[in-house]
């Protein structure tokens, strides 16, 4: 059964934690779907299929093609389409485009997008055009220049109210549900309590209604990326690589192909022709 927004509201009232991952594929999609209750496709694009140390060159060209691919894998967990930089931020016109456009061409039944009070007129926009809308605050790599680099937000009482407050008006402009990114715990627990959407956390700790993950990181796919936040789940960086250095071990071995995986001439008759 398709999970929607009101599978998630029912979760936080009934105290169901929410599982996400990030993905950017059909084929890693088709695996993840109904593993997990929410997909992401993130910016984080950028960082984990494109290889930039930021998420600020993403366009909304690459997450459409993502998406496209990621929701014809998908049957049952939600699809969430990650705004990119610049996408929203510049007027509420723009940002309804944007997302008009995310759903139509993708098929996906959300979308995200980084900011607190700042974004509400956005949010409130999309929400009454029926556009279901999570929101993100505390760590939002886009501003990643303005914080100067990504480090943990409101790790101060004056920090953590301001943190409180955005999350207070990003569910009053409509959002469906709070992303909470690299926040302290205690203040992440707080916010949970306080709001009536689910918080979707990551770096946030456990008093969060949901988890979220990229993907790669989870998997051990990303050996030199190893945050306090993540746990891995597989070590498949290694069992990648070794895949790839038996088969090319085969090839030059001359183990590969066998006769299993050749192709023969349609009868006796037809392979004399060839001699
Ligand atoms: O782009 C992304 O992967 C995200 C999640 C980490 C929340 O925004
Ligand atoms: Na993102």
């Amino acid at each position: 059964m398709k999970t929607t927004v009101l599978t998630f509201r029912k979760m936080k009232r009934q105290g169901e934690k929410i599982s996400m991952l990030t993905c950017y594929d059909y084929t890693t999609a088709r695996l993840m779907d109904g593993t997990v209750d929410g997909i992401l496709v993130g910016d984080s694009y950028g960082n984990t299929m494109l290889g930039y140390d930021s998420t600020l060159p993403v366009t909304m060209d690459h997450l459409i093609a993502a998406t496209q691919g990621v929701v014809r894998g998908c049957k049952e967990s939600l699809v969430v389409f990650d705004m990119p930089f610049m996408s929203y931020q510049v007027s509420v016109e723009q940002a309804l485009e944007n997302a008009g456009r995310a759903l139509k061409e993708t098929g996906c039944q959300a979308v995200k997008l980084e900011g607190g009070a700042s974004v509400c007129p956005q949010i409130a926009a999309l929400s009454h055009a029926g556009i279901p809308v999570v929101a993100h605050i505390g760590l939002t790599p886009q501003s990643v220049n303005a914080l100067g680099g990504n480090r943990v937000q409101g790790k101060t009482g004056e920090e953590a109210e301001r943190l409180i407050e955005d999350a207070r008006k990003v569910e009053e402009a409509g959002a469906f549900a709070v992303v909470l990114e690299c926040i302290p715990a205690p203040v992440a627990e707080r916010i949970s309590r306080e709001v009536n959407i689910p918080t979707i956390g990551i770096g946030a700790g456990a008093g969060c209604d949901g988890q979220i993950l990229v993907y790669q990181d989870m998997l051990g796919m990303n050996e030199d990326f190893k945050p306090k936040f993540v746990k891995r789940y597989a070590a498949l960086a290694e069992e990648m690589r070794s895949a790839f250095r038996e088969y090319t071990a085969d090839v030059k071995g001359g183990r590969f192909p066998e006769a299993s995986h050749q192709f023969e001439m349609s009868s006796e008759e037809e392979l004399k022709k060839l001699y």
